[in-house]
């Protein structure tokens, strides 16, 4: 007689569907400010936000500015802000990321500033500052220009030490150099920043959903693609290596970016490591969420809760998104 008792008609899961309190009280994944990231676009070169077209909604902002969003990301209790950088120069070698008074430094000086509890990262990688817009230095090869691996270590580093210094809580290198989580490391605990978190992009795929981000931080690759140092979109298990060589080097929290075309990926590396993992979801995502809802093809906030939630679902701790400011609101409402 057990076994009738394990199906229908004695078990109906709607019982547990039927109000919004017991919904609630069954609900397995919540979404919460605190786990919020926004993602912040720091030009040396303008004086007042400037919208990014393909990121409605999102601009880039002058430096003067970064204690204002300080204060408002903070009362809105986000998890944390991180910032990229618009330098006034480029050149081939990227010279400009490891200028002390850059975009970064100076935004992440004056964020520190203004709100003790705020927690500032900063993206160290070069292709903001090199004006061939690739992720590192090149050297020519046989196979033609590449980007140079070791010598590309070296100045994420360099600049490291620089954000460090200016006052950031976490370093996030998203250049995808072999080795660079462990050269980070020594290179802060060398210079006494031994509590300097790094958060690693560790698993970071070649993109179309990257698109709009080019715009945003004007480093579009002037030749070829990123495919050399970032993973082919169609590789799960090489994910698991290299989240466990950042967890080796030293990585105290792990990423995968894109989220939502890389759900399967988020979930196996939350299963194989016990680091706390971050998704970032990304320009492109952030861009088709508003395109559709512009075109009146879905509802905007609960899609956008949606896909958060989904991120959540599949493991992430918590997610870099340009929605980090208004979904605080909602959840906070
Ligand atoms: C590289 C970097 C990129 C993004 C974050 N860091 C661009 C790229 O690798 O091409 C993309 C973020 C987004 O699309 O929202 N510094």
């Amino acid at each position: 007689m057990m076994r009738a008792m394990l199906g229908f008609p004695h078990v109906r899961l709607r019982r547990l569907r039927a109000t919004p309190a017991l919904r609630a009280l069954v609900r397995e994944t919540t979404l919460s400010p605190s786990q919020l990231i926004l993602p912040l676009f720091f030009n040396e070169a303008i004086d007042a936000p400037r919208p990014i077209e393909s990121m409605p909604g999102v601009s880039q902002l002058p430096v003067s500015m970064a204690a204002e969003v300080a204060r408002q990301a903070s009362k809105r209790g986000i998890g944390g802000v991180i910032l990229f950088g618009l330098p006034k120069t480029k050149d081939a070698k990227g010279s400009s990321a490891c200028d002390p008074n850059g975009p970064v430094c100076r935004a992440v000086a004056s964020m520190k500033e203004a709100t003790a509890d705020l927690i500032v990262m900063t993206d160290v990688c070069v292709d903001e500052y090199t004006d061939h817009g690739h992720c590192g230095v090149l050297h020519q090869t046989r196979r033609g220009l590449e980007v140079d691996n070791d010598a590309t270590v070296n100045i994420l580093s360099q600049m490291a030490v620089l954000h460090a210094r200016a006052g950031a809580d976490i370093i996030a290198p998203s250049d995808m150099m072999d080795g660079r989580v462990g050269a980070i490391r020594t290179a802060l605990d060398g210079e006494g920043f031994t509590q300097t978190i790094i958060m690693s992009y560790a698993v970071k795929y070649a993109s179309s959903f990257y698109g709009p981000f080019r715009e945003a931080a004007d480093c579009a690759p002037q030749f070829g693609d990123r495919a050399g140092y970032q993973m082919d979109p169609a590789n799960a298990r090489e994910a698991l290596r290299e989240a466990a060589l950042d967890e080796n080097e030293g990585a105290d929290i792990l990423m995968v970016k894109p989220a939502l075309s890389y759900l399967d990926v988020i979930a196996k590396v939350r299963a194989s490591s016990a680091l706390p993992l971050a998704a970032y979801s990304v320009s492109g995502e952030y861009a088709m969420l508003e395109a559709a809802a512009r075109a009146g093809m879905i509802v905007r906030e609960r899609a956008i809760l949606e896909v958060l939630t989904s991120i959540k679902r599949a493991g992430a701790d918590m997610i870099l998104t340009y929605h980090a400011i208004e979904a605080a609101e909602w959840l906070n409402a």
